[in-house]
């Protein structure tokens, strides 16, 4: 309860100086730390596999044939759902040819009635280089035929905590009627780490203590 009370009282100390500085010389210090220049840009090029046939087959078909057939892709129906595990490797070729640095797991969902669109939601676990071991969770709007396709990054983990931007979304090699390779293109930022970045100045609910 003391602790509780203290946090509360170091709560609004921490709210008090932020309205001091809004409102002197510290202004422009608040607001860099808002801005652009309190972010720091990551751009990843990453490959997706993704393998729809045969033995070493990375999507599995959720809900299949299930909705209307659908009016511009014959055998297939709306909301025909597909379930990923893709390899994510460093280029676009397969064997010893590219590097695997990650999984991009997740569904797509075709989402359009009447267009060839599908909505992406994955999550990409890299694996290797300087983010390894981070997500990066993708989100947004494919419509199939269209040369490139933009994407959002909606957030990230580890490494690439906050991570907000777009993807730019390519086919970039059908290997076979089963395996094709898309291309991200992934341009994002994330938040500087913040000094502060502890607990003690927050109020925090659903604590043993609060
Ligand atoms: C499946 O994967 C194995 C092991 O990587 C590989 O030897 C084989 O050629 C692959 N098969 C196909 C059809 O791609
Ligand atoms: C990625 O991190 C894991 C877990 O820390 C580690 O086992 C693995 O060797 C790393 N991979 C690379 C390519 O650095």
């Amino acid at each position: 309860m003391a602790r509780t009370r203290e946090k509360l009282t170091l709560l609004v100390a921490a709210v008090a100086v932020g309205l001091l500085l809004a409102g002197g010389a510290g202004a422009g210090v608040a607001s860099a730390a808002c801005g652009r220049e309190g972010r720091r840009r990551v751009h990843l090029r990453l490959y997706m596999h993704d393998v729809i046939g045969g033995p070493n087959r990375t999507a599995i078909r959720l809900i299949w044939g299930v909705g209307p057939p659908h009016a511009s892709m014959p055998g297939r129906t709306f909301g025909d759902t597909v379930a990923i595990d893709d390899l994510v490797t460093d280029g676009p070729g397969v064997g010893a040819d590219s590097r695997p640095v990650g999984r991009a797991q997740g569904t797509y969902m075709l989402s359009s009635q009447h267009e060839e669109v599908i909505v992406v939601s994955i999550t990409v676990v890299l694996t290797a280089g300087p983010y390894n071991g981070s997500t990066l969770v993708v989100a947004g709007r494919d419509r199939i035929y269209d040369q490139t396709r933009e994407l959002a990054v909606v957030g990230g983990t580890g490494g690439l905590r906050g991570a907000s931007g777009y993807v730019l979304w390519t086919t970039a090699k059908v290997w076979s009627e089963v395996h094709m390779v898309l291309e991200l293109d992934v341009h994002a930022s994330v938040p500087l780490p913040d000094e502060d970045d502890d607990d003690n100045d927050v109020l925090v609910l659903g604590s043993r203590d609060a």
